[in-house]
This record gives C-alpha cells, sequence and structure tokens, in this order.
C-alpha cells in the first residue's frame, strides 16, 4: 500500500504514485517520467479543458507534461501547474520552438515567453518541434502553403540549434531535442551539435512503429518520445487521407484489451512503454488519462502479445505535415527522406 495515495495499484484505483511510473534515463543522467500527458487540445479541447487536465492528471500521478507554445495554452497550463502545488523539481515539463521562430534571434526569446507563459524558471526539455522554418497560421488546411517557405537547409538548422544550446548555457534548459527529424537529418546534427539532442519526439502508435528511426536514435543515446500514441482518434478531418487506418480498431489491440479488460487505447500506451519509447497520450477525461497511467504500472503485455503487436505496422503516418512543402509538385513524403537522403532544395 502507498502512503500518500492510500491505494494498493490494483485496476481500480484512483491515482497512481508517481513513484511506480518507470522512468527513462537521458544521456547526462536525468530522470525523465517515461509516460506524458499531451496538451494538444487542437479544435476539440479549449485551453481551459487542457488546464483542468493537466491538474487531473497531476493529481492522478503524471510527472510529464508535453507543451508547445504553438499549442495555444501555455498560460493556462502554466496556472494549472502551479496551481497543483508540485515542487519543480518534482515534474517534467517540456516546450517546443514553433517554426516563425527559428531565426537566430527569435530562439531565446520564444524560449523566455514559453517560460513565462508555464510560471517556470527553467524548462526540462526545450524541442525545436520541426525541421522547417515554415509558418502556416494554427487551423490552417493541409493545402495551405507559406509563401516563403523553405526546406531543410542544415547551415540554418545549426544557427537555430546554437541558439538552443545557449538555452542551456544559460540555465534555461536543461536537455534540448528535436522532433519530426528523419535519419539523414539527425547525422548531420549528430555531427556537428556541441550539445547533442537528448530526445527526439516522433510520431509512434501501433500502426507507424518507425523501426529504423527509433533504432537509430537509441542507438545514438537519444530517448524516442512517442506522440500520437494511440493513433490521433480525435485529430480534425483535415488531418485525415483516404489511406489512414486506425489502431484502436485492429483486431490484435482489441483482443488483448479483452484480455485485460482496457480500452485498446491503454493497449497502445502500454506496449509504448514496454517497447522503450515515451508515450504523451492526450486525453481531457479522467477515467481515460487516469488508465493509461495506470496501464503502465500494472502487469506487462506478455511476449506473444508484444510480438504479435510488432507484426501490424502499416507503415501508416497520420501526421504528414503537407504543410511545409516548399514547392509544387512535391507530396508530402518528400520531408520525411524516404530513401535515407535530405530531399535536395
Ligand atoms: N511533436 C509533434 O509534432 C507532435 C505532433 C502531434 C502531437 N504531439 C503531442 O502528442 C500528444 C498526443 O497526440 P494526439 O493528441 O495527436 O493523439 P493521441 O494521444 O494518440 O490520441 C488522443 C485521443 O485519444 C483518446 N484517448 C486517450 N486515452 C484514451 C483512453 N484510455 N480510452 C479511450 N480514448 C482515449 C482521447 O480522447 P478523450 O480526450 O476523449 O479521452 C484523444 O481524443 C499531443 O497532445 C501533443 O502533446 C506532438
Amino acid at each position: 500500500m502507498n502512503k500518500s495515495t492510500g491505494k494498493t495499484g490494483n485496476r481500480s484505483e484512483d491515482r497512481v504514485d508517481p513513484s511506480r511510473v518507470p522512468q527513462r534515463k537521458l544521456y547526462t543522467g536525468a530522470l525523465m517520467p517515461a509516460i506524458g500527458l499531451g496538451t494538444f487540445g487542437s479544435d476539440h479541447a479549449s485551453p481551459d479543458e487542457v488546464a483542468e487536465a493537466v491538474k487531473g492528471a497531476a493529481d492522478a500521478g503524471y510527472r510529464h507534461f508535453d507543451c508547445a507554445s504553438v499549442y495555444g495554452n501555455e498560460d493556462r497550463v502554466g496556472a494549472a501547474l502551479r496551481e497543483t502545488g508540485l515542487g519543480r523539481d518534482e515534474f517534467w515539463v517540456t516546450s517546443k520552438l514553433w517554426n516563425d521562430k527559428h531565426g537566430e534571434s527569435d530562439v531565446i526569446p520564444s524560449c523566455k515567453k514559453s517560460l513565462a507563459d508555464l510560471q517556470l524558471d527553467y524548462l526540462d526539455m526545450y524541442l525545436v518541434h520541426w525541421p522547417f522554418p515554415n509558418y502556416h497560421p494554427p487551423h490552417c488546411d493541409v493545402t495551405s502553403r507559406s509563401p516563403n517557405a523553405k526546406p531543410y537547409i542544415h547551415e540554418n538548422f545549426m544557427k537555430t540549434w546554437r541558439q538552443m544550446e545557449k538555452l542551456v548555457d544559460m540555465g534555461l534548459v536543461r536537455h534540448i531535442g528535436t522532433s519530426n527529424m528523419t535519419i539523414p537529418k539527425l547525422r548531420l546534427l549528430l555531427r556537428d551539435a556541441r550539445i547533442k539532442p537528448a530526445v527526439n519526439e516522433m510520431e509512434i502508435h501501433p500502426h507507424f512503429q518507425q523501426p529504423e528511426l527509433f533504432e537509430f536514435v537509441r542507438a545514438n543515446g537519444i530517448e524516442p518520445i512517442g506522440y500520437s500514441p494511440i493513433g490521433s482518434p480525435a485529430r480534425p478531418e483535415r488531418d485525415r487521407t483516404p489511406g489512414d487506418t486506425v489502431d484502436i480498431e485492429d483486431p490484435v489491440l482489441v483482443r488483448i484489451a479483452e484480455r485485460i479488460g482496457v480500452h485498446p487505447a491503454v493497449v497502445c500506451v502500454k506496449w509504448a512503454v514496454q517497447r522503450g519509447q515515451t508515450p504523451i497520450p492526450f486525453s481531457t477525461r479522467r477515467a481515460h488519462y487516469l488508465s493509461n497511467l495506470s496501464g503502465v504500472v500494472s502487469e506487462p503485455l506478455t511476449d506473444d502479445e508484444m510480438k504479435a503487436i510488432a507484426g501490424i505496422d502499416r507503415n501508416c503516418r497520420l501526421i504528414k505535415g503537407q504543410v511545409f512543402l516548399w514547392k509544387e509538385g512535391q507530396t508530402w513524403e518528400d520531408l520525411w527522406d524516404l530513401n535515407g537522403e535530405i530531399t535536395p532544395p
């Protein structure tokens, strides 16, 4: 029995003792909780609802929150974190630099704005949200293009990265990392970085396992953070394409969920932690975010179940990034360096 929660850890618990949640050791030696709460409300959850979820999730036992300036709710999330009464060293906060702030003079002020909104003196992790510096308005359609859209230009990315490194030197952030990178882009960054990325946040769910990138980052001491770990079932219409598959309807996941007596979403989250990435599932419903957290501290999936899930990868990328395309005639695949080389300008 846990003294602080008074609960025993069975499925009917209404809180999870945070000390039972697995942690990832980053190359700096820092420990990051192996599951976080996503805070991207998109079109379906208002900033206040997300803030309420942050408070509720902290009460339920979450100690890791995945934020970003572009989510438009960091001020509310910051107020919610403060209201939890948790000490600063008791929780982990990630934030991200948005695409229109890659300019050398924009990085530090942008981080300071996130810190002010989140009411924090430092961030545990600060990520470059996308490797493309192309602005597009929030909620825009996938056909939207920035008139000044640019490809990935490593020299420019390194200018942004130098400012990210400076944030570490200044003590404003403890770690820096990347998001939505590919192997060839990471190879260049690893070659040139003074402070190497501690994590790479990437789309990972059972139908999109990215085994090659997953292995690459781990082999290089970078922790994979898995976004949209449930397959983002509530993403807006504009982010759907006809070939998209639905993870939580997969018969393998449904069968395992029935055996354990949980929703297939929980199986996605359990699988993620057990496989080795850090999932950051989003939910504003206590029953949901609590069951996701309870799932990672309950009996593990069997080896056969882990194997069965490894076998349902459909290579189905959901967040394709079309708005970052920089010239006519391209398709979203051009953003992801599928042939192992950075797509030429
Ligand atoms: N770095 C990036 O570029 C990037 C991109 C996308 C997302 N992200 C991050 O990843 C986070 C998660 O991704 P996401 O929001 O796209 O998708 P997701 O976490 O895969 O899916 C969230 C959806 O799953 C439902 N859900 C959660 N737990 C459930 C449960 N136990 N039972 C049933 N349904 C459940 C939620 O509905 P309810 O609210 O109704 O529970 C919500 O609609 C984001 O919030 C954001 O922090 C990062």
